[in-house]
């Protein structure tokens, strides 16, 4: 028996396919600092456990396909709080973001098209192109030029007639670019020539730094009907394990298919709705604590990064990653390197290869994505692990 070539094609995902080798460095007693996973260690707020504990019912009943509609309601408030004019319904609950990036990358492709994405891009969209055969066309960006976005004239030439969309996102992983009103603009107008939808994954939003706001493109008032917004409460509420995401759209026939997709698979677990709607409810206020423990952090890790001799890293304005050029001749044999064969004081740490960021072949080879979740002292630390390791790497390659 066969499975099909689809299903041989798709990739494990290259954020965890070292985990087996950081699982037996630790039986060998090593600490391993987990820099390699967008995991946030902020404590998920208490209102989510609180209000599940205070629901009442006897059955826990199949909910609506649509998602609970408190739940709805207060996303739709919360989009009015940030100025977006999303109402209850133009919203979808999804089964975290990556349902709502998966059904939008369907919604907009039949097999075959295609859809621009900025390289390098949060690698799971592949998985999520893959299962209905959608093909990402990279858009490309260079860390030596602070992963800037072309102009219009090069972002389209890539541009042909199967080109359904562009996928972007903004505050980015795993980059941590923030894009800039005008960017925000200039893709919209794009979008708006060719007659292409945004797919735009805005679960970073409120991760920015340095005084910065993240433009959504749900304020392209002129593009609404081909924007399709995708959230999720995983980092926006540290609330990972309740796969809770939303997919809105000013777009009738986005929001009916992805009905169509919400009915397929039933429904939403019912419980973690009850748990999100409190999160969507809480006060803007919440974040301003939670995005200045964020920002510390990104500058111990940076200003440790930049001071580190061969290493090139550029100051990310948002969400919690950085990518990385280290002094080494493959960083996916360094990382494995740095599990298997390193340790410094019983520690070492654990990255992700950026290659796999890439769509274009032997691109990032040398890069590495650091999520910056950890705290201030074990970053530091992780920090000093790392630039010991550099030193020690027999693969180290100085340019
Ligand atoms: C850019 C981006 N989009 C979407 C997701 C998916 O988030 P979730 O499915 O946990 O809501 C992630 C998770 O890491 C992400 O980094």
């Amino acid at each position: 028996m066969n499975i099909s070539k689809r299903s041989v094609a798709l990739q494990a995902s290259p954020i965890r396919k070292l985990f087996p080798y950081a699982n037996e460095a630790k039986k060998r007693g090593v600490h391993v600092y987990h820099l390699n996973i967008g995991q946030p260690d902020v404590e998920t707020p208490q209102v989510f456990i609180e209000a599940v504990k205070k629901s009442d019912f006897s059955v826990l009943a199949y909910a609506d396909s649509h998602g609970w509609e408190p739940l709805r309601e207060s996303i739709a408030a919360y989009y009015h709080r940030i100025g977006l004019t999303y109402e209850t319904e133009d919203i979808i609950i999804t089964n975290g973001g990556s349902e709502a990036l998966q059904w939008a990358f369907m919604i907009c492709c039949d097999p075959g098209e295609e859809i621009l994405v900025p390289e390098p891009f949060y690698t799971n969209y592949r998985g999520f192109a893959l299962p209905y055969t959608v093909e990402l066309k990279p858009i490309p960006t260079r860390l030596e030029n602070a992963f800037a976005l072309p102009d219009d004239a090069t972002l389209e030439a890539q541009i042909t007639d199967k080109t359904r969309g562009i996928a972007l996102s903004n505050p980015g992983n795993p980059a941590g670019v923030v894009y800039s009103k005008d960017e925000v603009c200039r893709i919209a107008y794009i979008a708006m020539r060719h007659n292409l939808f945004i797919i735009a994954d805005e679960v970073y939003r409120e991760f920015c730094y340095d005084g910065q706001e993240a433009t959504s493109f749900g304020s392209m008032t002129d593009a609404l009907d081909r924007i399709i917004l995708c959230d999720s409460v995983s980092k926006r509420f540290s609330a990972c394990g309740a796969r809770i995401g939303s997919i809105a759209s000013h777009n009738r026939d986005v929001i009916n298919a992805a009905l169509k997709l919400g009915q397929a698979r039933v429904c939403c677990p019912t419980l973690e709705m009850i748990g999100a709607k409190a999160l969507y409810d809480l006060e803007p206020d919440y974040f301003i604590p939670i995005r200045e423990r964020y920002e510390r952090r990104r500058n111990i890790m940076i200003d440790a990064l930049q001071k580190m001799q061969g290493v090139l890293c550029e100051k990310p304005g948002g969400a919690f990653y950085a990518i990385a050029k280290l002094p080494v001749d493959n960083a996916e044999k360094f990382a494995l390197w740095l599990l298997n064969d390193f340790r410094e004081d019983g520690k070492t740490v654990m990255l992700a290869p950026a290659e796999h960021f890439y769509q274009t072949p032997n691109q990032g080879v040398d890069e590495v994505r650091l999520a910056y979740v950890l705290n201030t002292d074990d970053l530091s630390d992780a920090m000093r692990v790392l630039d010991s390791a550099l030193k020690q790497y027999p693969g180290r390659f100085l340019r």
